[in-house]
């Protein structure tokens, strides 16, 4: 009998048939947002999970569901796992990287050129009819070209922004990160390791890369934004929390910097309020894989790290990858 598993939310059809040629399939094409007790229901006798970012896999959940071997989460963040309890439990967590990696930097991208030169505000203010004429400083934003970037958090996604900026607008990179790249991977990304108190004064465009964990909380706060320039942006693409939204708000109403663009938010979806009323921040809803080449392949990745790992025992990308080495 082939394994049961639950594909959590939405997917693609031609995800679902492909899970369907391995698996006994229950899912969720209604893509009901479903409480943790309602999870922990449909997990009940399945050994696999098709996941996002919106289903909590913990502890409590774990104990509840002894059958599952494996959770593979359709996105390269995995904050909705807890990987301890995962692994204390011996079920594999995947994740996607890699095929969302260029898409993602082009985004991070849009949003640093749509925030410096202000394309929401002046759209908005185009859609409403306030256009009457040209005036010397009319939306005048900063520049993007020839600026510095700075990166907090230096992976495969700050690294290919790095490479955009050095190579395709002649900035002047920096990072901060837990680690130092190698001499080779910093003169490709033409990028420069420097202390967060430096990347903070210096950026003249901010970009928050690294992944969320409780050390990351609120590591942009007010203390950070008060030694930014006040011609600064600041982009968040990585996860909301790394941000305290409500310093920004306050940081945006006071021009400690300039502008913001957000793709990610604390508690989303829901925003803090303040921030859809200001006019200086761009705010999109998570959407930075969103290509459907790549959100495929990562919907791709995803199944085949379930038909990997229940039907072959060995999955593609873990990240507790001892329990398959155990
Ligand atoms: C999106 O946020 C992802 O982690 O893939």
């Amino acid at each position: 009998m082939n394994p049961k598993i639950l594909v959590a939310r939405a997917v693609f059809p031609q995800t679902l048939a492909l899970l369907e040629q391995h698996f006994e399939v229950t899912s969720n094409q209604d893509d009901v947002l479903w409480s943790p007790a309602q999870l922990t229901e449909q997990l009940q006798g399945k050994q696999g999970a098709f996941t996002t970012g919106s289903e909590r896999i913990n502890a409590g959940l774990l104990a509840d569901c002894p059958e599952l071997r494996i959770c593979a989460n359709m996105a390269v963040g995995y904050n909705n796992f807890d990987l301890e309890a995962m692994t204390a439990a011996g079920v594999l967590a995947t994740n996607t990287p890699d095929v969302l990696t260029e898409t993602t930097a082009d985004f991070g991208f849009a949003l640093i050129m749509a925030t410096a030169r202000r394309m929401a505000e002046s759209e908005r203010f185009l859609r409403a009819g306030l256009w009457n004429s040209w005036r010397y400083d009319m939306f005048a934003g900063s520049d993007v070209h020839g600026s510095t970037l700075g990166i907090l958090g230096m992976g495969r996604i700050g690294q290919a922004i790095a490479r955009r900026g050095a190579l395709g607008f002649g900035m002047k990179v920096i990072y901060h990160n837990r680690s130092r790249l190698d001499a080779a991977t910093e003169l490709a990304c033409g990028a420069t390791l420097v202390s967060k108190q430096e990347l903070l004064q210096q950026s003249d465009h901010l970009i928050l890369v690294l992944p969320y964990s409780p050390e990351a909380h609120h590591a942009i706060g007010a203390d950070e934004l008060a030694q930014m320039k006040p011609t600064a942006t600041l982009i968040n693409i990585a996860r909301g929390g790394i941000v305290d939204d409500a310093a920004l708000a306050v940081a945006l109403k006071q021009g400690t910097i300039a502008a913001a663009g957000l793709d990610v938010f604390e508690g989303e979806p829901r925003v803090y309020p303040d921030l859809l009323t200001l006019p200086n921040v761009v705010l999109t809803p998570h959407i930075a894989s969103a290509t459907l080449p790549t959100r495929l392949a990562m919907a791709q990745l995803a199944a085949d790290n379930l038909i990997g790992y229940l039907v072959h025992g060995k999955a593609l990308t873990p990240l507790n990858p001892q329990l398959v080495l155990a």
